[in-house]
Formats: structure tokens, sequence, C-alpha cells
């Protein structure tokens, strides 16, 4: 029988740590369930002890998931341990993650410690999470910049206290394929009791090799568990991305000799909820999930494939979700259609009251645009389309006039805590108009780091969807809007990033 590779998503967790990609509980938990379709092994759902609003989502995801291992990353402190811990006891598998940093460079100049107090802390707390659960991973951050003495030590010591996962961060993306593979090699030959861990792999992809020194960390190393992210999500370039690995490890398999839980015709699916929930784009050319992985624009190719596929396909474009651009929904279809289709798409609904606010916008849509695809549901539900209760501003309604030669000018009306406001502005152009309408009015004084439209459905039938990227003090939101009309879309998304710097609370950065 072959070796089984587990499947340990961070996405929720590491890939939050995107600049602007912050999620809040309902958009987590519906991502949480897309990765338990997708039979995604451990699901690290976030780092419980860094806010509220990640405690609460960690213990909502360790009460609704049942198929997955529920994860929380913790500092090696005893308070870090029990908020996750406490945050876990739903969970029918429950993990701690707990990390403390361990090259020479990270205890010197950031925690400011010994290497004796680094190894203390880092016993001590395994210790103490293994009194709290019976699953228990340890990671030395900064794992492949340390002295392999030293980490030897603390790993070993680790284990000895009961750590059950022994997880190898590339935190900076430093490292190249065969030396990664033959550093964990390095570390499970000498450690006495190895053995009795599994062996993780965690990559960072500033050098854009976060997948290859994965696979080479399976594959020389001897790891059998992967850490990565939907679309290859995470902190600066990302981490190793799951539909990378995944498809790899499968369609290699006479190489890698490995098995995998996953479904892989929800990778898809999954594809487009992190990137409309977070903002982050797939780019066309992305393997496996970019819109040009399965299509063959060459005529060369073309009549290949249709000769026989494997002229130039080495996966089925069916085996990771990708079927033809099917109508879901139309003006006709009911509520329980509705309802059905939201639940076929992993999206719970707090209240009857939501489901029909949705089910409002979803009619309102339907007379504006003939065909509603999944993707048009997902974005109807997604957060720049939703009024919330504590959100400060909201939509109403936009007139804008552009005609070549002549300035464009926007008119905007939203509210402000309830209370209608209008503004005016010109623009270089009507999206400019249109935000500077706003800005007039809110002056939020936030830099603007990102503009990007996207086409949710392919053709200019297709809903706009929207992101703006803004900065203000530090903070970094993305806002994401969707409408047939890509100038509503931007303001959509430019109110509703106002909405998140708003309440962006306060949180304790996680040091990965
Ligand atoms: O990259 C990193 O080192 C991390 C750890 C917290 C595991 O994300
Ligand atoms: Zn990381």
């Amino acid at each position: 029988m072959a070796d089984k590779l587990i499947i340990f998503d961070t996405t929720l967790r590491d890939g939050e740590q995107s600049p602007g990609a912050s999620m809040n509980k309902d958009e987590k938990l519906r991502i949480a369930r897309q990765l338990e379709r997708l039979k995604v092994d451990v699901i690290e759902a976030g780092f419980a002890a860094s806010s509220n609003g990640d405690f609460e989502a960690v213990q909502c995801i360790a009460n609704a998931i049942k198929d997955s291992t529920i994860c929380s990353l913790s500092r090696a402190n005893d308070r870090d341990i029990s908020r996750a811990a406490e945050a876990l006891k739903g969970a029918n598998s429950a993990r701690i993650h707990t990390f403390i940093a361990t090259s020479a460079l990270h205890m010197e100049k950031k925690l400011r410690m010994t290497p004796d107090q680094v190894f203390e802390q880092a016993r001590l707390a395994v210790r103490f999470a293994r009194n709290l659960v019976d699953d228990v991973e340890f990671s030395p951050e900064d794992g492949y910049r340390s002295d392999v003495d030293f980490l030897c030590r603390v790993l070993e010591a680790a284990i000895s206290e009961g750590a059950t996962t022994i997880n190898v961060p590339d935190t900076v993306g430093y490292a190249v394929p065969e030396l990664y593979g033959n550093f964990i090699k390095n570390l499970r030959e000498r450690i006495p009791n190895s053995d009795k861990a599994i062996w993780s792999v965690h990559c960072h992809n500033d050098l854009g090799m976060a997948v290859a020194n994965s696979l080479a960390g399976v594959k020389i190393g001897g790891a059998r568990q992967v850490e990565c992210t939907i679309n290859g999500l995470g902190e600066r370039a990302g981490n190793c991305s799951l539909e990378e690995i995944v498809m790899a490890v499968k369609t290699r398999r006479d190489y890698f000799g490995l098995d995998l839980n996953i479904d892989t015709k929800h990778i898809l699916a999954a594809s487009r909820m992190v990137s409309q929930t977070t903002g982050f784009v797939v780019q066309p050319n992305k393997a496996v999930v970019g819109a040009n992985a399965f299509a063959h624009a060459s005529g060369i190719h073309q009549d290949g494939v249709l000769k026989a596929r494997d002229t130039y396909e080495i996966m089925r474009a069916e085996d990771v979700g990708w079927t033809a651009n099917k109508i879901v929904l139309g003006k006709l279809s009911g509520r329980n259609a509705f309802k059905q289709r939201l639940q076929e798409l992993g999206v719970q609904m707090e209240s009857e009251a939501d489901i029909n606010s949705a089910f409002t916008r979803f009619k309102e849509l339907a007379d504006r645009k003939s065909e509603i695809f999944d993707e048009d549901i997902l974005a109807l539900v997604s957060d720049g389309n939703v009024a919330h209760e504590k959100d400060q501003y909201s939509f109403v309604s936009l007139s804008q006039h552009s005609e070549t030669g002549e300035r464009p000018q926007a008119s905007i009306v939203f509210t402000v805590d309830g209370k209608e406001v209008k503004s005016s502005s010109d623009g270089d152009g009507p999206v400019d108009a249109s935000l500077k309408a706003i800005e007039a009015h809110v002056k939020s004084g936030a830099e603007m780091v990102l503009y990007s439209v996207n086409a949710i459905s392919g053709s200019t039938e297709s809903q706009g969807e929207v992101t703006v990227r803004l900065q203000n003090s530090g903070r970094v939101v993305n806002g994401v809007g969707a409408d047939p009309d890509i100038i509503v879309a931007s303001a959509k998304a430019y109110l509703s990033a106002l909405n998140k710097l708003q309440s962006k609370a306060d949180r304790v950065a996680a040091q990965g």
C-alpha cells in the first residue's frame, strides 16, 4: 500500500496574512466548508489568540466542520495555547500548532532570547499543549535558516514532549529544492526519535519555488504532510499552492507513489471562492485553476487535442472542476431553487431574513442579466454586495456622464450610518470620478494601492468584479464589489474597503 500524503490547508491562517486578505467569520466558515468538501485532512482555521474575531472564527469552524481536523496556531506560551484549546473544544478532531523562531537572526533580533531560553520555551509549550490535546504540531519558525545542531536539539525535545507532527518552515522562501529536501532528510536521520512524529513541509514562495521545495521535502526528505493554501495565497509571494501540489502528486503518482484524500473536482470552486472572498485575482496562466490552464490557443495544439486529448493535456479539466460554463439560474427561478443552490455552493445563511435579502438581490440581478452562473451567486453573497448592520457606508445609486473629449462627471448616493448623502465629482475617467465623489464626502485620506477589474464569467455580459486595496495608518484592506456595471462595482468595492478600514480590529500578527 502506498503512503499517504497529509494535506494541511492554511488558507484561513497563513493565507489570511496577505495584505488585505483578512476575512470575517462567515467568509471563513464558507471557505472551511469548501475545504471539507475538498477532503482536506487538516484545516488551520486561524490563530485563536490573535483577536476575538479569530477566536470566534476558529470556534465556529471547530463546531461546524466534522470531517477534517481543525487546527489553531499559537505562539509558544501558555496563554496562546489555552486560547487555542478553548476555541477548538467543539472539534471532532483538534490540533494545536505551536511555534517559536529558532534561527540565530530571529532569536537575537526579534525575540531577544538566547538559544537556551528558546529551547526551554519550545519544550514547555509542547508539554503544555499535549496536556490539552492529543494532536500537537510544533514548528521552528525560520527553521530552514537555523543552525542544524540547535534545530536537532529543539526538535528532539519537542518530539520527546509529545509533538505528533514536526513542521519545518522555510519562512522566508530562501530554500532551493534539492537543499531543502536534503535538509529534511538530514534532520530525520540525525534526530534519534524522529520516527515518532510525522514530518511536514511549509514553504513560502519568495523565489517562486514553494511547490518545488515542498515536493523535494516529500520526495527526498520523506515528509508526509504538506502545508499549503488555495491559490498559493499568503504573505508576500504566498505559500505553496494546494492545487499545484495536489495535482503534481496525483498526476505523477508513478514518481511520488503517494495517495491523497483530496476530492480534486472541488478544486476550482475552492479557488474561485477564495479569490472572490479576498479580492486576490487568479492570473490567467496559473497552473490548474487559471482561465487558460486548459485552453489551447494554437492551431496545432487544438488539432492534437481534438484527435487525442493526451497529446497536449496531462490532466483532465473536469477532474479539477472545470465544466462548461453552465447557466444555473435565471429570472424565473424561485426562492427554493436559489436557496438550494446556495447550499450546494456551501453558503450557509444565518437566518431566513438573510436568505430573503440575498434572494431580492438575485432577482434584481436577474432582471438585468439573463444568465446567472455560480460565480454570480457567490458574488451576490460576497462582502461588498451585502449590507451588514455594522457597516458605516452602503451603496444606493450612481449616475455618471462621460463623452469623448469631455471630462467625466459622477454623482453618487450612498448611506453613512443609515443616512443618505449625495456627492459629485469629476475625474480622469468615470471610475475615477465616482471614487473621487465618495472620497469628497468621506475624506478618509486612504491611499489606493491596487485597483483591478475582472469579468466574473468571461464575456462582456458578465458582471465586473472589482477589487480595491486601500491603505491607511499602516492598515491594508481589500474591498470587493460586483455588478454588471463596472463603475457601480468600483463604487461598491471602494465603500466595502472603507467599511473594512473602519472595522478592522487590532490583531496580533503571526510571525510566519
Ligand atoms: O512561515 C512560517 O514560519 C509559519 C509558521 C508560523 C509555521 O507560518
Ligand atoms: Zn508561513
